[in-house]
Parts: structure tokens; sequence; C-alpha cells
């Protein structure tokens, strides 16, 4: 379909940013017209240098003539404005979208709405786009009218990328994970706030650092006391040297929101493919680095296979996903978040038989459970890839 304006909101955040660059990198400012861009905050204002760039490249809803040649940002809040995209994109989060996007819907809007944010996601009338995994779904969908589609949580969107083949099988009985989740999930804000504590942590030892003298005791008092001084920031806890065993709310179950997305997202992902969908339980955890959601799977499969034909299943999946040999070598060079950021790449080793009474033997033997870890840049296939495929897929329809 013609898609002829585009709204962009929240494209200045750590996934707008990303969704930017990536959009830049696979040329898809060129399969719609012009580009708008708007702002919660800074209404009216020129557009800045590389979006103003963007917005003038744009080929113009009658033509290149249409774009202007210096864009102001326009009111993220003006339903009017809005209502004239063909699309609206938003990274803004949660908050903009329940404040904006029912009053939009309410004064007959029939644009398409990509999101990034978690608020609509388990809404019937919205569908979570993962297209390697659900393009059926997303397809169908667009079928039946529908025109709020919204990208998974992140860990999510990467457990479904990494174990695609076995999902797609219908080979899983349940999986329990736990994840080692970056900082940049939690926004630029806690990014910055990491750096400033592990820049805070290594002031502490800096002088005991460079005397090769000092006890390794004293070091680690001290590094320890710095620790606990934090002030209070964004991420509200020290996390560097240490992990924060809770992400998102409490839901006051013992389940934080963000392991309750795990159980809830997959079963709506993969909605359309027939089967009961497995059960998932998560337990989520934040770690100090910067950028990459690493996941450590255990999965009870439906039946025995031998252990290759698992790894083949789940590398031949998509073209993403590769299988890394379950050894020190392997495991260390390519299943790390230092190997994966930046790249669209969903790496899944350490894949083995688990050895228990009952559980067979470890190469190729009887047994059903396995365990598994993936790694994978939560920015990319975990927020901005889905939404700017999302967007193409709408231009191709
Ligand atoms: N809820 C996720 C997190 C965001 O906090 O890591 C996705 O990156």
């Amino acid at each position: 379909m013609k898609l002829n304006q585009v709204g962009f909101v929240g494209w200045r955040g750590m996934v707008g940013s990303v969704l930017l660059q990536r959009m830049r990198a696979e040329g898809d400012f060129a399969a719609f017209g012009q580009p708008v861009f708007f702002s919660t905050s800074q209404a009216g204002q020129p557009a800045p240098g590389p979006v103003a760039e963007l917005a003038a490249q744009g080929r113009g809803v009658g033509g290149a003539e249409s774009a202007s040649p210096a864009p102001t940002l326009r009111d993220a809040r003006d339903l009017g404005a809005l209502g004239e995209m063909d699309a609206v994109i938003t990274c803004q989060g949660g908050d903009y979208t329940e404040s904006v996007h029912a009053d939009l819907r309410a004064r007959g809007w029939r644009g398409y709405w990509i999101d990034a944010a978690s608020t609509l996601r388990l809404r019937d009338h919205a569908t979570i786009a993962l297209d390697p995994v659900n393009l059926g779904l997303i397809e169908r969908g667009l079928g039946e009218g529908k025109r709020d589609f919204v990208g998974g949580n992140c860990t999510v969107s990467l457990m479904l990328m990494a174990l695609h083949g076995l999902f797609a099988e219908d080979l899983i009985e349940w999986l329990s994970v736990s994840t080692y989740q970056a900082i940049s999930g939690g926004g630029a804000r806690q990014m910055r706030e990491l750096l400033s504590q592990m820049g805070a942590l290594h002031r502490a030892a800096e002088p005991l650092l460079d005397d090769p003298a000092s006890s390794i005791l004293d070091i680690d008092r001290r590094a320890g006391e710095a620790v606990g001084a934090l002030p209070d920031g964004p991420i509200g806890f020290p996390l560097a040297g240490s992990l924060l065993p809770w992400i998102d709310r409490d839901l006051d179950d013992g389940v934080s929101r963000e392991e309750a997305k795990g159980a809830l997202e997959t079963a709506k992902i993969l909605g359309g493919n027939g089967a009961a969908p497995p059960q998932v339980f998560s337990t989520c955890v934040r770690i100090g680095v910067l950028r990459c959601h690493s996941q450590a799977f255990t999965i009870k499969l439906k039946r025995d296979l031998p252990l290759e034909e698992i790894g083949g299943i789940i590398d031949g999946a998509n073209e993403w996903v590769t299988l890394v040999d379950n050894n020190r070598e392997g495991s260390l060079r390519r299943l790390t978040p230092a190997a994966v950021t930046g790249t669209l790449d969903i790496p899944v080793g350490r894949l083995r038989k688990l050895q228990f009474d009952g559980n067979g033997s470890e190469n190729g033997g009887g047994g059903s459970v396995i365990s598994a870890f993936t790694v994978g840049d939560q920015l990319l296939w975990g927020a901005a890839e889905p939404i700017r495929r999302m967007l193409r897929i709408l231009t191709r329809h």
C-alpha cells in the first residue's frame, strides 16, 4: 500500500535512535512518501540536523516540491496532526501510547499505529509483530483490517528468534528461562547512570590498583563501600559490581511484569499456529552490561531427538540464528554481548542434554530435557528491527 506520510514519535531515545539508524542503513525512507517528525516537548522548533535531512529528502505527499526545506517538529499530542498520517511509528513509551492512541482512534483515524511500547500488546485489536516467526499472523491481521502492530518484549522476541525452529516444529513442552538483561533495556538515562556507577567504582579502587603491593582485601572493601554509597539515580540501586533480580513492576504474585510477559506474549505471538503454546517460566535479571540480553534456557521437549538433529532444527530456522559449537573457544568468542552488540546475529550455543537420572546420555542418546544459551542485541531484534520490518510489510502489502 502507498504510505504518503509516516509520523515518527520518540525518535530521540534509545530505541528510536537505533530505529532511525537501521532505517537509514536499509534504505527504508525510500519506501514511503514523507517522514514527519513529532515531539512531545519541542513542537514548533526546527528539526535537528540529521532528522531535518531525512525530512527534506522525503518524496513529499505530492512530489519532492512539497517537502519542506526547513521542517519543524510537530506536536506529538496534536491529534489533528497525527490524524493526517498514514502510519505513526512510536518509540515514545507506554504513557504516550496510553494518552494518545484511544483518542486518535475515537476520532476515526484509520492509519497504522506501529508501537514499541507494551501498552497495547495484549489487546485484541493489536498484533505483536515479529515477522520471521509470525508473518502469517501479521498478514492475517492485515487481511482482517487490523491497524495496530506492536513490537514484542525484547527478551520474548529474542527467545522466539533463537528457538524459532523448536517452536515451529511444536517440539517444546515447557521451557524455563533465566535472563541476563542489559541496562539499555531500561533506557538511555539508566545506561548513563551505569557508566557513572562504573566510574565511581573505579575511582574508589584506583589508588590501590596502581600500587602492586596493595592488599586485594582493601581493594575489595573500598569498591564495596563505593557501591554502597552510590547516589540514587534512575536505576535506583547499585548495579555496577552487582545485579538486580527484578525488572519492571511487581505484580504482587511473586512474578515481575517482565517475567509475566514471557508467557503471555509468547502465547500471543505464536497464537496463529494452531498448537497450544508451550508453558514459559522466566526469571528476569538485570546485569551491568550495556547492550544485549542473554538468556539461559532449560527446555523440556515433547519428544526425544538426537542432539545433532535438535541443533540442526535450531540452526536452520531463520537466516539470523546460528548454532555455536558447545565448547569453550566458540562460546567465549561468539556467544557474548561483546561479540553480538550492534549485529542482527542470534547465536545459540551451550546446547546439551541434561545429565540426570532418567534423561539419558550426553551425546544424542535418550533424554528430552536440554539446555541452551543465547545472546541477542535487544535494541535490534528486541525492539527496532521488528518495527522497521513491519513498516516495510505495510509498504509491500
Ligand atoms: N523490558 C525490557 C528491559 C526492555 O527492561 O530490558 C526491552 O529492552
